[in-house]
């Protein structure tokens, strides 16, 4: 089967197989972001073979030996794909990396000089260095295992095939190194976006079945402890009816809705919704969109097809009156990703003709386009939290949480989910202990997301006396670092680059790897495969931050430095001229923080900017600035100004247009 590549911008191409394929970038409805117009030009960087069985669309790409592979939807224990599969599907997560997770993005990025993504919703599976053909034989070598110490479980020649389970789609290629694809595939699927300046604040979650009473009372002792607060969010309780969702007020634990709305935007305090997809027949909705809903119920509430436009607008006419109008800021979508043992089956019906199966992939993509275009139609900003993302919603403003509650697998996932094309906050809920909790908040505070849930136990941010100090540290630098953050957001919306980075993205996979040679196990490792070496505890925040988070319970750690002078961003010492250090962390120690030499890092406090530069060589930094609020800047309205070392700083107001990469 022959593909045929027509390139779309500089170093972006697209195939397309069967007509008018349905693609998730198309039912996010967001177009490509003008940033992916910036040059360079490339080559077409690799060979794709294409094929089709009766039931799949199957694209084989060659894998060298050193090649790494990065992506694949979003992670929480390895980064370093190789030599693995991935069946990307929609799921709550269940403890493994095999595709089954809060966003099955079907995007990769090879050290090869690629990025290769199946803009379709249907289930997609990738296979790394896994798979041989009966055509491969001449080339694969045998080894007899019982003799020859050289055998191992993967066989060249290796290749990445990507197995579609539809006729149909459309396969974008990027070319670059794996930053500038992803940042390519970033634009491609509409830019990243910039979340309201409140947005960056504290979150607190409330519990449950809180009252506005008990939400009153609740702001009330923040500020009595003077812990800034800058968005309630409230949990199902709100609701006249959840697990299946009325989405309207709880007339008994919240009689006047719009007095407490105002009450608390008088406070400076924002008012955050949960929801999930699931209507129960209590909702003025629920007549409505029965017609257009799946022949299967989930908690007994219907869920209608967001594929259609009419479910689309009923529902932003709904939250409109309901909750806008009284100043509501925005959603937490839960359970859209899925649980098999309540969801709709891969089998169920849909009024659209969408397969059960993919429409489980699309369904927290869709319901983020629905309350983004609510607010965006509003010329409101909004941003919030949902469990499930999919490729086309990079310019939603949704981070992506869970509940599972490992500290290492949320420090992972924020390691991972600048290849995914999304953004994973690391919530804080209870904790054992003072250090456990200091630990967790000190990593919600440098996340894109600070929250604390507190829906089933009612942590506060004064729950460990011993730690409070340090916690109101943790939270002040997350105050200092907010025009840091927010200019790190603007390269995101701007050209692509993640806020949130792998060291992978911005240094290459340096480290040395023996790929081959798994250690024999009969127990353990029966096969001989090879653990890769990766990095998923500490990453990039921003162009010039470096954060290597402390384990709770634990008062050291070996930090990687890329190649490099880096020095530490507390004390503003030198640590390190690159290569692995262990470091000493004292009890309530702020979480290690790094600059490379050169970095210029901007600081807030009391509204006027510190500026600090780490090392001896120059540097800069670009300091974004708008409104905060609308979409202005989408307009042109917004300041740059070019932070130097040498303390000169250059403000440029840029009209109408996108910010230039600085980089390849
Ligand atoms: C879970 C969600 C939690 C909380 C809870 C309320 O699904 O992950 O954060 O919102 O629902 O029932």
């Amino acid at each position: 089967m022959k593909l045929t590549w027509n390139r779309f911008s500089p170093g972006v191409w697209r195939a397309e197989t069967g007509s008018e394929p349905i693609t998730l970038t198309g039912l996010s409805g967001v177009d490509p972001a003008p940033g992916l117009r910036e040059g360079p030009e490339a080559d077409f960087p690799v060979d794709v073979e294409a094929d089709e069985t009766s039931e799949f669309l199957v694209l084989r790409i060659p894998l060298s030996d050193e090649e790494r592979i990065f992506g694949c939807g979003l992670r929480f224990h390895s980064i370093v794909c190789r030599n693995t599969v991935v069946h990307l599907r929609a799921d709550h997560y269940h403890g493994n990396d095999d595709g089954r997770t809060h966003a099955p993005v079907p995007f990769f990025v090879s050290t090869g000089g690629y990025g290769f993504f199946a803009d379709t919703p249907d289930p997609v599976s990738i296979y790394i260095g896994t798979t041989q053909r009966l055509s491969d034989k001449p080339e694969v070598e045998e080894r007899d295992r019982a003799t020859d110490p050289q055998w191992r479980c993967y066989n060249s020649p290796e290749f990445v095939e990507i197995a579609i389970r539809s006729k149909k789609a459309r396969l974008v290629v990027f070319a670059g190194g794996i930053g500038k694809c992803v940042a390519r595939f970033n634009l491609y699927c509409g830019g990243g976006f910039i979340p309201p300046k409140w947005g960056l604040k504290l979150w607190h979650r409330t519990g449950m079945s809180m009252t506005g009473r008990d939400v009153l009372a609740l702001v009330g002792e923040y500020e009595k402890r003077k812990f800034p607060l800058g968005v309630i969010g409230l949990e199902p309780g709100w609701q006249s009816n959840s697990y299946p969702c009325s989405y309207e007020w709880s007339t008994r634990n919240f009689p006047e809705p719009e007095k407490l709305l105002d009450d608390l935007k008088q406070r400076g305090i924002r008012v955050n919704l949960w929801e999930n997809p699931y209507i129960s027949e209590k909702s003025e909705l629920f007549r409505e969109l029965k017609p257009f809903s799946a022949d299967h119920l989930v908690w007994g509430g219907i869920v209608p097809d967001y594929t259609l436009e009419p479910v689309r607008s009923a529902i932003k006419r709904h939250h409109a009156k309901h909750h806008l109008a009284l100043g509501v800021g925005g959603y937490k979508l839960d359970e859209s990703d899925g649980y098999d043992c309540w969801l709709w089956p891969d089998h169920a019906r849909f009024p659209s003709g969408t397969p059960g199966a993919s429409y489980r992939n699309l369904c927290g993509l869709l319901f983020e386009r629905i309350t983004s275009e609510l607010y965006r139609e509003n010329g409101r900003r909004t941003c919030g939290l949902t469990r499930s993302g999919n490729a086309g919603g990079c310019s939603f403003p949704y981070v992506l949480y869970n509940d599972r509650y490992d500290f290492r697998e949320y420090l992972a996932g924020l390691c991972s989910c600048g290849f995914a094309g999304v953004l994973w906050t690391p919530e804080v809920r209870t904790a054992a202990n003072g250090d456990e909790f200091l630990r967790r908040i000190q990593l919600a505070a440098l996340s894109p997301m600070l929250v604390i849930n507190a829906w089933a136990d009612n942590t506060v941010p004064w729950s460990f006396p011993e730690v409070e100090d340090a916690v109101r540290a943790a939270l002040a630098l997350r105050t200092k670092l907010t025009p840091y953050l927010y200019s790190a957001f603007a390269r995101y919306h701007f050209e692509g680059v993640p806020p949130y980075r792998s060291l992978f993205m911005d240094y290459g996979y340096f480290l040395s790897d023996n790929r081959r040679s798994g250690k024999l196990d009969s127990t353990k490792n029966p096969y001989q495969e090879v653990v890769q070496k990766d990095i998923t505890d500490q990453f990039l925040l921003g162009d010039s931050l470096m954060a290597a988070p402390l384990e709770p319970g634990k008062r050291s750690r070996t930090v990687l430095f890329p190649p490099g002078k880096w020095f530490d961003f507390h004390t503003g010492e030198f640590v390190s001229d690159g290569g692995a250090k262990t470091i000493e962390v004292p009890e309530n120690a702020p979480l290690p923080l790094f600059a490379p030499d050169g970095a210029v890092v901007p600081l807030e406090e009391n509204g006027r900017i510190e500026i600090r530069h780490f090392g001896t060589k120059p540097g800069e930094f670009v300091l974004y600035d708008d409104d905060g609020e609308s979409f202005d800047y989408e307009r042109g309205k917004f300041t740059r100004t070019v932070l130097k070392s040498d303390g000169s700083r250059q403000v440029e107001t840029v009209p109408g247009a996108g910010m230039t990469p600085r980089s390849e």
